[in-house]
């Protein structure tokens, strides 16, 4: 089955949720806003930011906020992702995101960047994460 492309339209309003949810990042420690938009099979967008916490290692990244909403939504099939960092330097997925963004991704689904006023390079999940460990090695769906 081919994976239908992303429209401008699906761009943007993947952009416009992204920025809101970044806007929402309660990041008090590294004053660092991320918001992740996903893009289901079902034509939703769901959103995420990251949730910090005074034990650091207990925080949560962007990504992984959105995924869970989708997730609760009922779907588990993502057709599209956009994040939004924070200045100059793109904010691409952080290692243990792009293993959890891998469970729900084809190799060829599409992950944008942005931040808060300009998009940045586009990737596929393949690209973030080659040679990947999913699903189909536990013969899982
Ligand atoms: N962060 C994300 O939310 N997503 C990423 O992919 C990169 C990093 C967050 C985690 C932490 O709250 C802050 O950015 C700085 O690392």
């Amino acid at each position: 089955m081919t994976v239908p492309a992303l429209s401008v339209d699906q761009q943007q309003a993947l952009l416009q949720v992204a920025r809101a949810a970044r806007l929402m990042a309660y990041a008090p420690y590294s004053k660092f806003q991320v918001g992740a938009a996903v893009l289901d099979d079902q034509g939703r967008i769901h959103a995420g930011c990251n949730v910090e916490n005074a034990a650091y290692p207990e925080g949560v990244c962007a990504e992984g906020g959105a995924l869970s909403a989708m997730v609760l939504a009922g779907s588990t099939r993502v057709r599209a992702v956009l994040v939004a960092g924070t200045g100059g330097a793109w904010t691409t997925p952080c290692g243990g995101c792009r293993q959890k963004l891998r469970e729900f991704c084809a190799p060829d689904t599409p992950i944008l960047i942005a931040n808060e006023d300009a998009m940045g390079p586009r990737y596929t999940l393949a690209q973030l994460l080659p040679d990947s460990f999913g699903p189909d090695h536990l013969h899982a769906p």
